[in-house]
Order: structure tokens, then C-alpha cells, then sequence
């Protein structure tokens, strides 16, 4: 058994998926490009799960890792003062928008958001928790009870009691079809209705990722949350912004994703993108709320030199190389000519996204019944021409294109290209 899909298989858990019905394994890679072990190479639209937000072998990153490398310390623990990881907080603090704001560091955005969980809770003495249906913020007890999609809740155990809400993903709402302002003004009468008919009303806070991740790049109309926000106000209840995905810049048109919604959030969780590559999540919140812990609390690796090093460099470059800009200007073509071959095929149900975070959700002739067996075909298509890119949603059936943000025109053109081409065969029912 010298496989190493069979030693992976042997030795890792039955429920970590692997893309393809012959795995790759990544063993180069530069720029948007990846080359895998049997030496071919391919342009990158997954980007380690929107976690590579710079692309691969960037100069800036490795030489602020490699002189971290070179003091000889790798980790000292946060009993000690760790001067890059005050100044990342200082620096995130800052552009969260969020006044007076403090951060924790942690390793992952579950951590993140188990943080965030539980400040709240505690903050508000109240173990009821808004989440949105479709969500995915985990896979921790906390997170996995927050998250709407049965497909990424492996458990029930949870120590908070979550009501859903309606209003993350338009395209299977019983909304759907409504202009933006009347679709809204039905979401806040269902939050409205689920605080009424759910809880007991002292909620502690709503978690809402502004486009879903895992859930297939849905994208509300903008104001939707800024809309929840003024509602939850009311009763005093916290709103949570999870921008593990649309953190950094990558929704284009703003540097975090709620800022869409016209709201500042009492906490945002982050993690993906910072470190490029690197483990580093964590927390922004309203310095009542993270002060308001009674007990002791650590994460031993979260925030170590090595992490936050390497995440003050990709913030250094991600604002010296207008990446946001970047995403927005590249994320509108890309959307266009997504558009154009949506057009032409019905297989492809909604294209959807913003910057350079994008879903194509593919359905049956019926123009609804959700197509998996046909986003596997077209993942399979892309690969073989040379595109890596994402698959996910309820149901399986939306790819998700989530380039490094340092993407080139005449990549996405060819990316454009290569699933104009790949949807052509799967909808023609060639490549079975
Ligand atoms: C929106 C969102 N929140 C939280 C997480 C969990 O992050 P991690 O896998 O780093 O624990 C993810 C991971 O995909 C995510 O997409």
C-alpha cells in the first residue's frame, strides 16, 4: 500500500473529503499556480479555501517569516509580551471600524468564533443564539450548533439553543423572486417572528456570515443585516459579523463584507486570508465585551511571532497592492462573464457573489432542482483543463471561485475560459 490516497484513506478520518476522483497532491507552487506531484500545473481558483488570499511564494511573506525564523524563536507563549502580535491588534483594531476595539488571537476561525460564542453568551448572561439558516461558522460544539446545513453539523450537542432565521441565501428563500427592499422587509418580519415564537427573548447575539461560505457564496441583498441590526438593537442583542471568508478585501467593493450592509457589527471573527498560509484567527470586539470574561482564558499557539509576523506582511500588502481593488475591479468582469455563460447554458441556476468571491449554483432543466452530480462533472472538466476551483452549498451543486486577490486579467480570462468550455461539456452530457 504505497498510494498515498490509500495511506490517507488508511490512516485520516472517513469524513475529511477529498476533491476528485483521483486526488491531487500539491507539491509547487507560485503565484496563482499550482503544480501537482505527477508535474502538472494548474491556475488556482480555491486558493486553499480563500486561505492563500495573496497567491503563492510571496517574497514579502517568506522574508518576514524567514527573520522571525532567524531571532530562533518560533513561540514564546502569551505570558510574555509579543510585540508583532500587539501590533497586528493595534493595526486590525483599527480598521475594524469597531471604537475601542480589542483582539484575540486564536489558531482558526472555529476558535474565532467559539470566542466570540462565548463572550456573548456571558456578556449577556443568555445562552440563545441567532443564527442564519444555510450558515456554517465551525466545528467546534458551538459552531457546529450555529451552523444551518446539515451536510456540517455533525453533531446536536450544543451548548447554546439557536433559533434560524431566514434571509442568507435568496436564491432558495421563500422570498425569493422579491425586489431587494421587500425582501428584506420579509426577513426582519421572520426575525421578528422567531424572537417572538422561538426564545425567550433575551438573545444573546446573531452570527451571520455576509456572503456564506460553505453555504455556495450566497449573497443577500445589500442592507439585509444593517436592516437586522436595527431590530436587534431594540432588544439589546448582539450582532456577530463571522468574515472568515470575506475578511481583507476579497468582497472588492469593501475591505470587510458587512460593510455592505451599512452597519458596524459588536464583534467580527476572521482568520483564511491574514496569515496566507499561516494559522491565525481570532476576535475584534467592543472592549466591554472582550473584557467581560471572569476567568482566566489563553490560547497557547493563537497569536504566536511566527503567525502575526507573517499576517502584519500580508496586511502590508494586501493595502500597498490595492488588492481590494483589485478584487473589485476583476471580481465584476469575472461575475460578467460568469453571466455571459450562464446564458447560454440553463444547467447554471444563479451566478452570485462579490469581488473576487463568486458562486455558480447548477440545477436541473427545471431551472431549480439542485444539480450535484453535474458540479462534480464540472469540477472534474476544470481539473482536466487546468483550473482548480471550489465546490459546496446545502446541497452540493454551486462551484466557488475564490482566486488569490493578486489575480491577473489575462488569468481570469483564461479561468473564464476554461468553465465557459467545462460547462459546455457537462450541460451537452459529454464527460459522463
Ligand atoms: C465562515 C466560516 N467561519 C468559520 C470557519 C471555520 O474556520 P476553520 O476551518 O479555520 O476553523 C470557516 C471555515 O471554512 C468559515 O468558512
Amino acid at each position: 500500500m504505497d498510494r498515498l490516497i490509500d495511506r490517507h484513506r488508511a490512516v485520516l478520518p472517513n469524513w475529511l473529503a477529498l476533491y476528485y476522483a483521483d486526488p491531487i497532491e500539491i507539491v509547487h507552487a507560485n503565484g496563482r499556480r499550482v503544480t501537482d506531484a505527477n508535474g502538472k500545473t494548474y491556475l488556482d481558483f480555491f486558493a486553499g479555501i480563500l486561505t492563500n488570499a495573496l497567491g503563492y511564494d510571496v517574497p514579502e511573506i517568506s522574508d518576514a517569516v524567514r527573520k522571525q525564523l532567524d531571532t530562533g524563536i518560533l513561540h514564546t507563549s502569551t505570558l510574555y509580551l509579543i510585540r508583532s502580535q500587539v501590533e497586528l491588534a493595534e493595526e486590525i483594531a483599527r480598521l475594524s471600524g469597531i471604537p475601542d476595539a480589542k483582539v484575540f488571537f486564536t489558531n482558526s476561525g472555529t476558535e474565532a468564533n467559539e470566542t466570540a460564542l462565548m463572550l456573548a453568551t456571558q456578556y449577556r448572561r443568555s445562552n440563545q443564539v441567532l443564527a442564519m439558516r444555510n450558515s456554517y461558522h465551525g466545528r467546534a460544539f458551538a459552531t457546529v450548533g450555529v451552523t444551518g446545513n446539515r451536510g456540517w453539523a455533525a453533531s446536536a450537542l450544543s451548548p447554546v439553543r439557536v433559533s434560524y432565521v431566514h434571509g442568507g441565501y435568496p436564491f432558495r428563500s421563500p422570498f425569493r423572486g422579491l425586489p431587494d427592499a421587500d425582501y428584506i422587509a420579509a426577513c426582519v418580519a421572520d426575525l421578528e417572528d422567531v424572537l417572538q415564537t422561538t426564545t425567550a427573548g433575551d438573545v444573546a447575539c446573531m452570527i451571520a456570515e455576509p456572503i456564506q461560505g460553505v453555504g455556495g457564496f450566497t449573497t443577500p441583498p445589500d442592507g439585509l443585516y444593517g436592516a437586522f441590526a436595527e431590530v436587534l438593537a431594540r432588544h439589546g442583542i448582539l450582532f456577530i459579523s463571522d468574515e472568515v471568508q470575506t475578511g481583507w478585501g476579497r468582497t472588492g467593493t469593501h475591505f470587510w463584507g458587512i460593510q455592505a450592509h451599512g452597519v458596524v457589527p459588536d464583534m467580527m471573527t476572521f482568520a483564511k486570508g491574514l496569515g496566507n498560509g499561516l494559522a491565525i484567527g481570532g476576535v475584534v470586539a467592543r472592549r466591554e465585551i472582550m473584557d467581560c470574561l471572569t476567568a482566566n482564558s489563553i490560547s497557547t499557539f493563537g497569536g504566536n511571532p511566527v503567525a502575526t509576523v507573517g499576517a502584519r506582511a500580508v496586511l502590508d500588502f494586501v493595502r500597498e497592492h490595492d488588492l481590494q481593488g483589485n478584487a473589485d475591479r476583476l471580481g465584476t468582469r469575472l461575475l460578467s462573464g460568469l453571466r455571459d455563460i450562464s446564458d447560454r447554458h440553463p444547467i447554471v441556476g444563479d451566478v452570485r457573489g462579490k469581488g473576487l468571491m463568486v458562486g455558480i449554483e447548477l440545477v436541473e432543466p427545471d431551472g431549480r432542482t439542485p444539480a450535484p452530480a453535474a458540479a462534480a462533472r464540472v469540477l472534474e472538466e476544470t481539473r482536466a483543463r487546468g483550473l482548480l476551483v471550489g465546490k459546496g452549498g446545502l446541497h452540493n451543486n454551486v462551484l466557488r471561485l475564490a482566486p488569490p486577490m493578486t489575480l491577473t486579467s489575462e488569468e481570469l480570462e483564461e479561468a473564464l475560459g476554461i468553465l465557459g468550455d467545462s460547462i459546455a461539456t457537462v450541460s451537452s452530457g459529454e464527460g459522463n
